[in-house]
């Protein structure tokens, strides 16, 4: 039953997987400085894009406000909820967490979701807005005792202002320099307790004292298709939108394990059936995703792209990641956090010493055999990063 909403006008981008990403173009390895790269979100409008875009402000609603509330993630909460009633009895400043993860797990949320569980105050900040060690001295020194300071994009935080924040976390102590030249002098300045909850999707960039310091690193993972039904049915919920059980399940199935994924074809699905009429059963979102051109995995046309790539170009690997950042016009962080994630989490793509190799469900997904010959050789899978 295609063409049903052909009087309604495509709700997807323009160029949807083309065209070179304007985000994170400072490279890689290393850190990307803090001034260079626009906003994540900037430049991408791909419909499941985990990164958080404009469209995104709605999302606030579907937002989940306390614990309890909170689905998935479950080995991660149960700890979180001990370390909170430990830190409540005591009267104490929580430890310091670090989120990880991909983008759209909802570190964000889980940051905001601590600070109003131990009742204290909640400020934000990120890695690339934070220039000046003043900037940074003036938010710590304006903490309440016990307060979160939620530093989103941690690893894009200049190295300067990582060497203020070691004292500031260790010993609740700041070091100023006041002054210039040879009547510069330092002072130490005694900081409230606090909490610092960073969040990062790529721990590997931290470095590595700063990583110690945090005395409760937390690992996000991808949601199971039951958890998103769960978030999907209760978005729905909340939205007023009329969609069956079935209908959820097949926006479940298709967000990429991932809550904002969901929130966002969540929205788009009730457009559609909002103007179209159509109550929204399984036939009904099937139909809106296929338009969205969001296929029966989640994927979409760059996921596509850059499956076939590796397919028809490199024979199914292995191939380098930069390799395959020039030839599908994309940074090679925009592959390595936002493309890759996913795909290797399902087997469809393997990262291996020697670069990227299409797995098994990967040339089923796309429907192609492998090449007479083509086997994942053991020795591939062994060693660390390419
Ligand atoms: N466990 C959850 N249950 C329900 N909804 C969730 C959950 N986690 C996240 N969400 C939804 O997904 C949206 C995105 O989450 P959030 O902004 O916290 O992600 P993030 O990990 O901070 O992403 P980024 O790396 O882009 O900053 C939230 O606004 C919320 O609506
Ligand atoms: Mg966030």
């Amino acid at each position: 039953m295609r063409g049903r909403w052909d009087s309604l006008p495509r709700a997807t981008g323009e160029g949807r997987g083309g065209g070179p990403s304007r985000r994170g173009q400072a490279g890689h390895p290393g850190r990307t400085p803090a001034s260079a790269p626009p906003p994540a979100g900037e430049g991408d409008d791909r419909i499941t894009t985990p990164i958080r875009t404009e469209e995104d402000a709605a999302e606030a609603t579907l937002r989940p406000q306390t614990l309890a509330d909170f689905t998935g993630q479950q080995g991660l909460r149960e700890n979180l909820a001990i370390f909170i009633q430990a830190a409540r009895t005591r009267g104490e400043a929580l430890d310091h967490v670090l989120l990880h993860g991909p983008p759209g797990l909802g570190k964000t949320t889980l940051a905001q979701i601590v600070a109003r569980e131990l009742g204290v105050g909640f400020r934000a900040t990120s890695g690339p807005i934070l220039q000046r060690a003043g900037d940074l001295a003036a938010i710590l020194t304006n903490l309440q005792p016990r307060d979160v300071l939620f530093v989103d994009e941690i690893h894009r935080l200049q190295p300067a202002l990582e060497e203020t924040l070691y004292p500031a976390m260790e010993d609740f102590q700041l070091d100023l320099i006041i002054g210039e030249g040879p009547a510069a002098r330092t002072v130490r300045i005694d900081l409230p307790p606090f909490t610092l909850i960073g969040a990062t999707t790529r721990s590997g960039l931290l470095a590595q004292p700063l990583r110690d310091r945090f005395g409760i690193p937390l690992r996000l993972q991808f949601y199971t298709p039951e958890e998103l039904l769960r978030i999907v049915t209760r978005g729905a919920q909340k939205l007023g939108f009329a969609l069956s059980e079935e209908g959820a399940w097949e926006v479940a199935r298709r967000s990429r394990g991932t809550p904002r994924i969901a929130g966002r074809l969540l929205r788009r699905v009730r457009d559609f059936a909002s103007v179209s009429g159509i109550p929204a059963d399984r036939r009904m979102v099937d139909d809106a995703l296929n338009r969205l051109e969001v296929d029966a995995k989640g994927l979409d046309a760059m996921d596509r792209r850059y499956l076939r790539r590796i397919a028809v170009h490199h024979n199914g690997g292995p191939v380098g990641v930069e390799t395959l950042a020039a030839a599908l016009a994309e940074s090679r962080d925009t592959l390595e956090d936002v493309i890759e994630p996913y795909l290797i989490q399902e087997g469809l793509v393997l990262r291996t010493p020697r670069g990227r190799v299409l797995g098994v469900p990967g040339w089923q997904h796309l429907g192609l055999t492998p090449p007479a010959g083509f086997a994942i050789q053991p020795d591939l899978l062994s060693g660390g990063e390419p």
